[in-house]
C-alpha cells in the first residue's frame, strides 16, 4: 500500500454505481464513528484521503480507493447510527447490506470494533450477514490508545467469545490505533498479502 499509489476513485450511492469487479477488494465496515475512515488514512499514510469527523454518520457513500492497479480499498458508511432522518438511514443500511452480501470480488471485510465498546448487537447482525454470504471477515479493534492494556485484554476476550459463533470469522484479531500508528504495519501486511 504505497502512499503514492492510493487514489480516491469514486463515491457510490447505489449498487449499479459500483466499479467493475475486476480486482481484489477489501472493505472497512463498522459502527458509525468507530474509525473506519481514520484507519484508511493511517493505512495509506495519507492524512485526509478519507474524510473523518467527530460526528457519527460522516461517510454516507461507499467510497472507493484504488491501491495501485490491482486492489480496491472500500470505506463504508457506518451502521447503528439513528440520528439522521430515518429514510436516509434506511437507504444507507440497505446499500451496505446489498454490498456486503453481493460483491463477488470482496476478498475480506475488515470489521472494525471500538476497543472501548467491544462487539455490540448491530455488529453481531453484520457478522451473521457476512457469514451467510460466505464473506471472510476479520475484526480490527480501533482506538487502542484510549485504553490500558488490562482493559484491552477484557475487550479481546469478549470479542473472541462473540466470534466463536461465526465460522466466516478469521481468527486473528488486529489491535490498532490510527492516532498512534499501532497495528498499522500489521494490517498493511495482511492486506498486501491477500491474493
Ligand atoms: P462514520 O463515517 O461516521 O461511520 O465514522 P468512521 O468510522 O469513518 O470514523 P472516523 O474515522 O470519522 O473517526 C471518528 C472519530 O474517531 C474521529 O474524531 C477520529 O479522530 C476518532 N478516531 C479514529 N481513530 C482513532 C484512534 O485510533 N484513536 C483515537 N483516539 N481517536 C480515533
Ligand atoms: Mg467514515
Amino acid at each position: 500500500l504505497l502512499t503514492s499509489e492510493v487514489e480516491f476513485l469514486k463515491g457510490v450511492v447505489a449498487m449499479d454505481g459500483l466499479p467493475p469487479a475486476d480486482r481484489l477488494e477489501v472493505c472497512f465496515a463498522g459502527r458509525s464513528n468507530v474509525g473506519k475512515s481514520s484507519l484508511i488514512n493511517a493505512l495509506t499514510g495519507r492524512r485526509a484521503i478519507a474524510r473523518t469527523s467527530n460526528t457519527p454518520g460522516r461517510t454516507q457513500e461507499i467510497n472507493y480507493f484504488t491501491a495501485g492497479d490491482n486492489r480496491y480499498l472500500v470505506d463504508l458508511p457506518g451502521y447503528g447510527f439513528a440520528k439522521a432522518p430515518l429514510p436516509v438511514v434506511a437507504k444507507w443500511q440497505n446499500l451496505l447490506k446489498s454490498y456486503l452480501s453481493g460483491r463477488a470480488n470482496l476478498r475480506r471485510a475488515f470489521l472494525l470494533v471500538d476497543m472501548r465498546h467491544g462487539v455490540k448487537d448491530v455488529d453481531a447482525e453484520i457478522m451473521r450477514l457476512l457469514n451467510q454470504s460466505a464473506v471472510t471477515f476479520q475484526v480490527v479493534l480501533t482506538k487502542a490508545d484510549k485504553l490500558s492494556t488490562a482493559d484491552q485484554d477484557k475487550t479481546l476476550a469478549q470479542v473472541r467469545t462473540a466470534l466463536a459463533k461465526h465460522p466466516a470469522a478469521y481468527p486473528e484479531l488486529v489491535v490498532t490505533s490510527s492516532e498512534k500508528g499501532a497495528g498499522i504495519p500489521t494490517l498493511r501486511a495482511i492486506i498486501a498479502g491477500l491474493t
